[in-house]
């Protein structure tokens, strides 16, 4: 059955001219139809290089709407209307206006995980794999880093010499994990090497054997002659990294660590929005893609 549905959209994302990019958190089926998967960073880019003029998102809200203002010519779609991220829109344009006045002469650096609006208001983005190279390369240094200060504080630790102003704040899936989740994981698996996400919090952080994005981490455990990883991201990373390396064994820190926004899209709401029957497009107006598009166009000048 999943394979006709596999099948079905593979058939009408030709017919359709539609692209699908699947962010690495998305389940195992999801990413046999896309055509690309990533983490944020990655698929930022790839959105704009596609030959496709419609491009289908299969992640949440703030990946579809980067992907509009770097390629505002084509139809973009998101596949399940009621993916957000909490962590992208706990801070709203005023707030963020505020926080400029109190610090004028930081330069606003803002995780990729922000709504278009916030872009709109940032000097530059930065995404969890190119965030200690480009806040290294900004020609200030005095920052202000938003939404997440679990990953400022990673970059803050990184670069010393910058003073990293942080607001409170962060990603509730990342921030579930413990220490204690740890030294119970390491009392389990004593020759098991922990990966984690800069999301999680920093005394989680530095008890790390390697910290990085989603793909950071998939690379390094592909790479390392380690035989057994505990993953410290959200859980679909230890099933792709299974059916990808299977002669290692993944352990999750912590079995609590699922983004439910994530895990909204199925197969089905895939295939219902090639159909046209589901899924949302994505209108931004032009002012908010060309404001938005600047800290987007300096993160890759940086980067
Ligand atoms: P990356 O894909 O940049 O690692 O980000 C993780 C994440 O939380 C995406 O929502
Ligand atoms: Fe947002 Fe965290 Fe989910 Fe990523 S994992 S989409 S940052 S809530």
């Amino acid at each position: 059955m999943i394979n006709q549905i596999a099948d079905q959209i593979k058939q009408l994302k030709k017919e359709k001219d539609v692209c699908i990019l699947a962010h690495c958190y998305q389940s195992e089926n999801i990413l046999e139809v896309a055509d690309f998967v990533g983490d944020s960073f990655a698929l930022s880019q790839r959105a704009a290089e596609v030959p496709q003029k419609n491009v289908l998102m299969c992640g949440v809200r703030f990946m579809a709407e980067t992907v509009k203002i770097l390629s505002p010519e084509k139809r973009v779609f998101l596949s399940s209307p009621d993916a957000g991220c909490p962590m992208a829109e706990q801070l709203d344009p005023e707030m963020l206006s505020d926080l400029k006045k109190s610090y004028p002469e930081h330069t606003v650096v803002a995780y990729i995980n922000t709504t278009a609006e916030l872009k709109t208001l940032c000097d530059v983005c930065v995404t969890s794999s190119s965030a200690v190279k480009i806040v290294n390369n900004i020609d200030n240094d005095k920052i202000l880093f938003v939404p997440d200060c679990n990953l400022g504080d990673y970059i803050a630790r990184q670069i010393p010499q910058k003073q990293i102003k942080l607001i409170h704040g962060g990603c509730p899936t990342h921030v579930r994990m413990t220490v204690n989740d740890v030294k119970k994981k390491k009392e389990l698996y004593p020759d098991a090497l922990l990966l984690v996400h800069p999301e999680c919090t920093p005394d989680v952080v530095k008890l790390a054997d390697y910290v990085g994005s989603t793909t950071g981490i998939m690379d390094y455990a592909e790479k390392s002659d380690n035989k057994s990883f505990i993953i410290g991201t959200e859980n679909s990373i230890v099933e792709h990294l299974q059916v990808k390396c299977p002669d290692k064994m993944f352990y999750p820190l912590s079995k609590d660590c699922v983004c439910h926004n994530m895990k909204l899209t199925t197969i089905v709401d895939v295939l219902n929005c090639l159909k046209g029957t589901y899924g949302e497009e994505i209108f931004l107006d032009e002012q908010t893609i060309k404001d938005a598009r600047r800290s987007i166009d300096e993160m890759l000048r940086l980067g």
